[in-house]
């Protein structure tokens, strides 16, 4: 049984519900499922469908078209070639076999690749081009990097509505169509520190587009819809800015216990100092949850223990991982114990290439922490709270 929804007179959401995904890309954990959004848009003359969805879910987002009774269909627009919006396009195609596809250029070279869709299908849309359905428009603005190059967002001027695909998405299974500004905020961040953190200065030239538009209403292809769109551009402005906040996040992994003494010293010195700490034992955490905690921090402390001279795999994760997402975190510093040796915070350092951060002394006790080394820790929380003074947030 299919299912759509009208969020305006001749627009319905048509997307479907991944209520029980707990993974994404094989990496991030989705506590909350997901979303494949997608919208038809009827005119007086024609018909567009805006994005798919994945793969699996070709046959039910079928369905949902199916209840609007469609005779036909004439564009899908490709807002992003990732394949959890487009993989059903070719599934679409073959129901509605005279559609063309209207995407970006880029995207259409993707798509070309990805899924093999034939040329002769589509039809590439330039920046800020128009598609005239009738008494509906659509007009096409390239949004690049709001995850991949080849991203564009769609508008449709009579409605002000935006359709955005990732950008302002959540990974947020809901029967709500419309976001709830207390409960989105959280899996929203959390999906902006996972792929649009690295991008952030391309994302705030991205919002000078949205902030010139007239817009009601924010269709992202994952999670509900903004019906309160200054909320979550007011959000993302924030997230993208480069200011950072009193915070320092420790990511730590201790297999002994040494170095998660030396952690849990230096967060109650940091507390106690003012300054707020996101402590995450590795181990047992979410990665997706330490990736939105880098968003505004102004300070990164990886805890690690030794293994095989280096640091351990687990921490070595978090490093690779955090140079992969840029976060504007300034200083950086690295604590843990070891048992005979190593070369752990060379290690860590050079994973770290990307970060633009200035680096603060490392404190590495050997074995147990002596009260030499806990006094090198107190040291460490003094010059964070140094440097977060001079950037006057603390
Ligand atoms: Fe939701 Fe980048 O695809």
């Amino acid at each position: 049984m299919g299912l759509s929804r009208e969020i305006r007179p001749g627009v319905f959401s048509v997307g479907v519900i991944d209520w029980d995904r707990r993974l994404f890309d094989e990496l991030i954990p989705l506590p909350d499922g997901t979303s494949y959004n997608a919208y038809v848009v009827i005119g007086s003359e024609k018909t567009a469908l805006i994005d798919a969805a994945d793969p699996p879910f070709a046959e039910a987002l079928l369905a949902n078209l199916e209840t609007l009774g469609l005779d036909r269909l004439d564009y899908v627009v490709a807002s992003h070639a990732e394949q959890d919006h487009s993989g059903a396009i070719l599934a679409v195609l073959d129901r509605f076999p005279m559609a063309k596809v209207v995407c970006t250029p880029r995207c259409q070279e993707l798509l070309i690749e990805h899924l093999k869709i034939p040329t002769e299908k589509f039809a590439t849309a330039e920046d800020r081009a128009t598609l005239s359905l009738g008494e509906k428009t659509l007009e096409f603005f390239y949004t690049p990097w709001v995850h991949w190059p080849e991203t564009m967002s769609t508008y449709l001027r009579e409605d002000e509505i935006l359709f955005s695909c990732d950008f302002f998405g959540s990974h947020f299974a809901t029967s709500d169509l419309f976001a709830d500004r207390r409960i989105v905020y959280e899996p929203a961040k959390r999906y902006y520190a996972e792929i649009m953190m690295p991008f952030r200065a391309i994302i705030r030239k991205n919002l000078e587009i949205v902030d010139s538009l007239s817009i009601k209403m924010i269709a992202p292809s994952h999670g509900p819809i903004h019906s309160d769109p200054s909320f979550i551009v007011d959000a993302y402005r924030d997230w993208s800015s480069e200011d950072v906040k009193n915070e320092v996040v420790i990511p730590f992994v201790s297999m002994h216990g040494s170095t998660k003494l030396m952690v849990d010293y230096l967060v109650d010195g940091l507390m106690a100092r003012g300054i707020g700490v996101k402590r995450f034992d590795i181990s047992a955490s979410d990665v997706g949850k330490m990736a939105e905690a880098l968003v505004d921090a102004a300070t990164l402390v990886l805890g690690t223990c030794t293994v095989l001279a280096g640091p351990h795999p687990n921490a070595a994760t978090v490093a690779f991982l955090a140079n992969a997402l840029r976060p504007k975190t300034r200083f950086a510093s690295v604590i843990g114990s070891y048992g005979w040796g190593g070369k752990t915070v060379k290690v860590i350092q050079d994973m770290m290439p990307l970060l633009k951060v200035e680096m603060i002394e490392p404190v590495l006790a050997k074995g147990l922490p002596t009260e030499e080394d806990y006094q090198a820790l107190d040291r460490l929380a003094d010059e964070i709270l140094k440097k977060h003074q001079q950037l006057g947030i603390a």
